[in-house]
C-alpha cells in the first residue's frame, strides 16, 4: 500500500515495527560503505596481467625507448587504441597522466590563469558553469574552488535539458562552459541523445571561447545494454566548433582506478593550446603504464571484451540492488529510481525532505552512503531528495545487507515525515 494512504495510526505502527527492526541492525555493529564508485578486487584481479607480464620490449613502434624522456602526448599504441576505441582521430589526442579527473582540473585551471583560444582568462570573468543535475560531485568541486558560478541544469532523459541550456548560452556571455558526463551519466545513468549531441556541437554561445567538458568516463562501461554515443568530434567538425569540445576519458574503471591512463582531446587549434602549456608542465607521462596498458588489450576490441567481464560482475550488483528496490518498496510510492544500462550507480528520488535523514540513520547504522545533496552543485539538493547508490565495491553478500538497511532506513525517514506533515495539516 502507498504510504500516503495511510492514516497516521496505520504510520505509527509501522513506524514502531519498523523501528525494532533498526535497533536490531545497529547492535550488529555494521560497517557498509556503498558511498564510491571503487571497482571490488574481483574486478581488479581482471587486470592482475598488467603487472604480471613484463614490458619485453621498451621501444616503440616509433623506435622510442619508452624508458626514457620524452613523447609529451603519448605513444602511438596507445593513442591509436584510445583513437580506434572512441573514434576521435589521433591528432586530437594527448596521453596523460593516471586521472582524468586531473586533466579536468588542469584543463580548468588553464582557462582560469590563461583564458582560451586568445579570450580573457576565466580568472578575470565573472565565469559561470552550466552544471546538469543530479551530477558528479567531484566536477561541483573542482568548480567552487575556481570561484566559478554553477547553473544547475535539470536532466530530462536524453541529458540536460537542451531548451534551457541553448536559451542561457545565448544570452549570456559569462556563460563559459557546460560540464557532462554525455553515457551512462553519474549518478543518473542517462545516455545523451544524439539530438543533444547534435544540438550541444552546433548551438549559438555568445562566449566566443565556451567549452563543452565531456567527461566520457563510462564511455563503454554497458551492463545490461549497449548505447551508442552520437560523436560529438564528427559533428562539431561539421559545424566548426570543434574546439568547444575538451574530451576526457581514462582506464581508471577498466584497469586500476588511480594507476590507469587518462586522455585529453580537443579540436585542432585547442589541442595544440594545450600542447603548448602541457609542454611548459611536463616532459611526458608515464609512458611504461601506456605501454604495459597497450601490451595488456592489444586493440579497442581487446578493451571491449574485457569490458564485457567487468559488466557481469556489475550487473550481479545492480541486480540486487535493483530486486530489493523493487521487493521492497516499489508499491509504496516513497522512492524513484532509475534503471541504468551501464555505468556504476543507481539513483534515486526519495519524497522532498526524505534523503539527508535517510543517509544519516544509515550510517548511524552503520551503511556509509553519498552524502544526500552531493549530487547537486553546493551540495544544496533544492528538494533534499536524491542519493546516489553506488554498488561496486561491496560484496554480493554485503551488498544485500547494505541495501536492506537502506531500505528500512528509507522506510523510517519517509513515515517519520508523513506523520509530521499529516499531524500539521
Ligand atoms: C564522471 C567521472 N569522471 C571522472 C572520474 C574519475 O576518473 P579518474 O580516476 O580517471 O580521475 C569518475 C570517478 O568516479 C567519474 O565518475
Amino acid at each position: 500500500m502507498k504510504y500516503k494512504y495511510m492514516s497516521v495510526e496505520e504510520l505509527k505502527k509501522l513506524e514502531q515495527r519498523l523501528n525494532i527492526e533498526y535497533e536490531n541492525i545497529k547492535t550488529s555493529n555494521l560497517s557498509l560503505d556503498m558511498s564510491r564508485g571503487k571497482p571490488a578486487s574481483a574486478q581488479l584481479d581482471l587486470s592482475n596481467d598488467i603487472l604480471a607480464k613484463p614490458i619485453d620490449n621498451y621501444i616503440t613502434s616509433e623506435g622510442i625507448d619508452s624508458r626514457n624522456y620524452g613523447i609529451l602526448d603519448g605513444i602511438t599504441e596507445i593513442k591509436t587504441l584510445f583513437s580506434s576505441l572512441l573514434d576521435i582521430p589521433n591528432k586530437n589526442i594527448i596521453i596523460g597522466g593516471n586521472s582524468s579527473l586531473n586533466l579536468i582540473y588542469d584543463a580548468f585551471a588553464r582557462l582560469y590563469i590563461f583564458g582560451a583560444d586568445g579570450s580573457e582568462p576565466w580568472g578575470k570573468c565573472k565565469t559561470k558553469i552550466l552544471c546538469p543535475v543530479p551530477g558528479y560531485d567531484r566536477h561541483f568541486a573542482i568548480c567552487e574552488e575556481f570561484g566559478f558560478e554553477m547553473i544547475n541544469i535539470p536532466m530530462t532523459d536524453e541529458g540536460p535539458d537542451m531548451d534551457m541550456v541553448e536559451n542561457l548560452v545565448r544570452e549570456d556571455e559569462n556563460i563559459k562552459g557546460i560540464i557532462c558526463v554525455p553515457l551512462y551519466s553519474n549518478p543518473d545513468g542517462i545516455c545523451y541523445s544524439d539530438s543533444t549531441v547534435e544540438r550541444l556541437s552546433c548551438m549559438q554561445t555568445k562566449a566566443k571561447d565556451f567549452k563543452i567538458f565531456w567527461d566520457n568516463a563510462y564511455a563503454i562501461h554497458h551492463v545490461y545494454k549497449e548505447h551508442k554515443l552520437a560523436n560529438i568530434f564528427s559533428l562539431s567538425k561539421k559545424y566548426g566548433t570543434d574546439d568547444r569540445i575538451i574530451y576526457f576519458f581514462s582506464t581508471s574503471k577498466i584497469t586500476f582506478p588511480g594507476s590507469g591512463v587518462a586522455m585529453i582531446a580537443s579540436g585542432d587549434n585547442y589541442i595544440e593550446e594545450i600542447k603548448k602549456h602541457f609542454g611548459i608542465q611536463t616532459i611526458g607521462h608515464n609512458k611504461l603504464n601506456q605501454l604495459r596498458t597497450f601490451n595488456f588489450f592489444h586493440n579497442a576490441e581487446g578493451v571491449k571484451e574485457h569490458m564485457k567481464k567487468l559488466g557481469d560482475l556489475l550487473k550481479e550488483k545492480f541486480d540486487i540492488v535493483l530486486n530489493t528496490l523493487d521487493k521492497e518498496v516499489a508499491d509504496k510510492g516513497i522512492l524513484k529510481w532509475n534503471k541504468p544500462d551501464g555505468g556504476y550507480f543507481i539513483s534515486v528520488f526519495t519524497l522532498p525532505g526524505c534523503a539527508s535523514e535517510t543517509v544519516k540513520l544509515a550510517r548511524e547504522a552503520g551503511l556509509v552512503l553519498t552524502g544526500a545533496g552531493a549530487t547537486y552543485p553546493y551540495h544544496n539538493d533544492p528538494e533534499d531528495s536524491n542519493i546516489r547508490l553506488a554498488p561496486s565495491y561491496p560484496t554480493c553478500g554485503e551488498l544485500q545487507k547494505a541495501i536492506d538497511i537502506f531500505c528500512v532506513c528509507l522506510k523510517l525517514a519517509t513515515i517519520r515525515k508523513l506523520i509530521e506533515q499529516k499531524e500539521q495539516q
